[in-house]
């Protein structure tokens, strides 16, 4: 392993320092964001959250929900962004459209919660009809308007919509770039994954006590892993990741996992510490016989893994060896984070409290290709508890939970508290802007994205 007198920050800690040109492992190009502090005004004050509102929420594509949720004409979810609300709705013609959740009469919330209207919607308020492709249907007691009255536009607003992998984004602004260029690279990354063929297995949904991007921030580093998540160093190398930055916000992380952390702090040499045994045992390796150092481990990892695919059918040809074990965490800009591995990701999403700078709704989601036999059980990092439904025979609903009550994961316990004292920290007059190391080079990345929009003439 590399040591610490060969890091160069232009170049991190590739994963694979031959990759061709053409690979997904390739270290994307550095970016140099200079070495400036970052103030903290963005992260608690009220104007510049209502600047957000409509330079930043307005203008970029905003994950709804998944297509399987709405599969027949007239079911439709609620999405919930701040203060708005949209209505996302599968149409006769079985195209999904997405809408304000917003009455032309005046104003009600068609909906508080998802459901099915073959017949479409009816605002409960004074009961004016919509059909599915958001047109007026009807108006209450029409001869009592002044035709004058109802000659504006009477329809429901409509946003645009789109879908990639399962995933439908909306997005307000009707110029916005099409929702694949805010993908990026992930979009061709992603393919051996068939994204769209998993499904949301456990949704979590917390309100967290600390601005949004607190929360981006904390999980766009791995820096903080040795001082909040010792428990992970075991098999987790928060050290040597390789960074990458890419155009329009976008970037990753990969971080090998099968490998003992360099700042484990009860390293052994020569023995094999008890989380890669467990690794091992995931994969029907027995330890006890193993007979490799720890560096042999994940590579024997990838190899028990492909044997498995092999045995149970499934196609992991489009899998380089290091997807087959690290952490591939991919940040879609600005609230997505995905970490993807062959058997399922482990997504987060942070979206803008109505109308605290200081809260953020946090949902945590573990989405699996559906396992009818549990033949491939889920990885110890993806946190979910034991025999836990992963079927997928069942749509998995949000669980409403309050963080201080613990339940999201060793992980997420111990940043949800800790988040809240970083806010308070940057609220205080002492604070004199964040300073980043070259580990927390994708938090640089975030906010130049970030001051794009929030510097962009206002349209
Ligand atoms: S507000 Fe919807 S019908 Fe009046
Ligand atoms: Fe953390």
């Amino acid at each position: 392993m590399a040591s610490v007198l060969d890091y160069d920050y232009r170049k991190t800690w590739p994963v694979n320092p031959d990759a061709p040109e053409d690979s997904y492992e390739r270290k994307a190009p550095h970016i140099d964001y200079g070495t400036e502090r970052l103030s903290g005004e963005r992260y608690w004050s009220t104007e510049w959250m209502e600047r957000e509102r409509t330079q930043l929420w307005a203008k970029v594509w905003n994950w709804a929900g998944r297509v399987e949720q709405i599969p027949d004409a007239g079911d439709f979810i609620t999405f919930e962004l701040g203060r708005e609300s949209f209505l996302v709705v599968r149409g006769d013609d079985g195209v999904i459209r997405a809408f304000f959740n917003v009455c032309p009469h005046r104003g009600n919330r068609l909906a508080t919660d998802g459901g099915s209207v073959p017949n479409g919607f009816t605002c409960p308020f004074h009961r004016w009809r919509f059909n599915l492709d958001g047109s007026l249907a009807q108006v209450t007691d029409r001869e009592t308007f002044r035709p004058e009255s109802l000659c504006h536009d009477l329809d429901l607003g409509e946003v645009r919509c789109e879908v990639w992998e399962g995933f439908i984004f909306i997005n307000m602004d009707r110029d916005a770039k099409p929702l694949i260029e805010q993908i990026g690279p992930l979009a061709d990354h992603a393919k051996p994954y068939r994204l769209g063929e998993m499904r949301i297995m456990r949704w979590m949904r917390s309100v967290w006590e600390s601005n949004w991007k607190v929360g981006v921030d904390g999980f766009n580093e791995a820096y903080h892993v040795h001082a909040i998540h010792p428990e992970i160093l075991p098999v987790f190398n928060d050290y040597h990741s390789q960074i990458d930055c890419y155009p329009n916000g976008m970037s990753r992380m990969v971080t090998k996992f099968a490998y003992e952390s360099p700042r484990y702090p009860d390293a052994k040499p020569g023995t094999l510490n008890e989380g890669l045994r467990a690794t091992m045992r995931e994969v029907g390796i027995d330890p006890d016989t193993f007979e490799g150092s720890m560096e042999d481990v994940r590579p024997a990892v990838q190899q028990a893994k492909r044997a498995r695919a092999e045995r149970l059918g499934l196609d992991y040809s489009g899998f380089l060896d290091n997807q087959l074990t690290d952490d591939w965490n991919y940040t879609i800009f600005p609230n997505i984070q995905m970490g993807i591995h062959p058997e399922g990701v482990s997504m987060l999403y942070f979206r803008p409290h109505k109308s605290d700078p200081r809260k953020f709704v946090f949902d945590v989601i573990v989405m699996m290709h559906p396992q009818p036999d549990a033949a491939i059980q889920p990885p110890a990092y993806m946190g979910l508890p034991e025999g836990w439904d992963i079927s997928g025979q069942e749509l998995a609903e949000p669980i409403e939970i309050d963080w201080r009550d613990g339940g999201l994961g060793q992980v997420f316990d111990q940043d949800s508290g800790l988040f809240m004292l970083v806010q308070e920290g940057i609220e205080s007059l002492g604070y004199r802007g964040a300073i980043f190391s070259e580990q927390e080079q994708r938090i640089r990345h975030f906010h130049a994205e970030l001051d794009r929009y929030m510097n962009a003439p206002a349209r």
